[in-house]
């Protein structure tokens, strides 16, 4: 028996990478997945993709970063599924720039896609959930947000921002049947990391980090993120689960 059954879940940035794997898996196990991206092109072909191996998907054109466009989103996803159990708050950007020279311009930018996104999808979400049975929000972190990372000032914050945001929102829904959990990536070869994983440089360096002689592969986010979702974590909330081939076990 699939793990989602008729249940209804969103996706963030799922044209691409992750997303795109956690869109598919849990299309696969079952769900009515809908999948939001800025980059409408990709996130309809990723629904193509699942109603072409027989699931069921919608999409719809979503910044993140608006609030405007998530209520627009959670208004059409319960016109069209009538309920809203699992959201995977995953969508995000990458900035590799030194705390001194980052401007307001870019630090805005990364706080409002990464961490204030994550803020506005549960405070829209949440509502739906609870008026039906609870749900499960997966809030895609990094190891950014678990051990301060070099040269990169605003995008540890907006992933450490994501870690605490996602304790305090299972410390109040709890009693609403609302588990939230936040996943910490390592280095998973995707499009956001392809500059880093073919420079040769830094692959090795990834290597030395890692316990795993690898880097990740989105579909082995997919599947913590399926996890996570599905009842097979029913009694998990608040947690923070790092998918790093070992990275922050050192
Ligand atoms: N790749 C890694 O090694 C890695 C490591 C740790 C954490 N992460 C995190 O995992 C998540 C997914 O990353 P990925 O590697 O799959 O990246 P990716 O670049 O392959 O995909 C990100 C997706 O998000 C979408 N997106 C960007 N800005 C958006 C916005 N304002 N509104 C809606 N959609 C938007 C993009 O269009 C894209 O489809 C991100 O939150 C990222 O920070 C990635």
């Amino acid at each position: 028996m699939a793990l989602l059954t008729d249940k209804v879940a969103i996706v963030t940035g799922a044209g691409s990478g992750m997303g795109r794997e956690e869109a598919l898996l849990l299309a696969r196990e079952g769900a009515k997945v809908v999948a939001t991206d800025i980059n409408e092109a990709a996130v309809q072909a990723v629904v193509k993709e699942i109603g072409s191996a027989g699931g069921e998907a919608a999409y719809f054109l979503h910044n993140v970063a608006s609030e405007e466009d998530w209520a627009e989103v959670v208004e059409n996803t319960v016109q069209k599924y009538g309920r809203i159990d699992v959201l995977v708050n995953n969508a995000g950007i990458s900035l590799a720039t030194g705390l001194l020279e980052t401007t307001m311009e870019q630090w805005n930018k990364v706080i409002n896609i990464n961490l204030t996104s994550v803020f506005l999808g549960m405070k829209h979400v949440i509502p739906t959930m609870q008026a039906h049975s609870g749900g499960s929000i997966i809030n895609i972190s990094s190891i950014a947000g678990l051990t301060g990372s070099s040269g990169a000032g605003a995008y540890t914050a907006s992933k450490g921002g994501v870690r605490m945001l996602s304790k305090a929102a299972a410390v109040d829904f709890g009693k609403d049947h609302i588990r939230v959990n936040s996943i910490h990536p390592g280095f998973i070869e995707t499009p956001m990391s392809s500059e880093f994983v073919n420079d040769e440089r830094m692959l090795q360096w990834f290597l030395s980090q890692t316990a795993l002689p690898r880097v990740g592969q989105a579909s082995e986010v997919a599947t913590a993120v399926l996890f996570l979702a599905s009842d097979l974590s029913s009694y998990i909330t608040g947690v923070e689960l790092p998918v790093d081939g070992g990275v922050t076990a050192k």
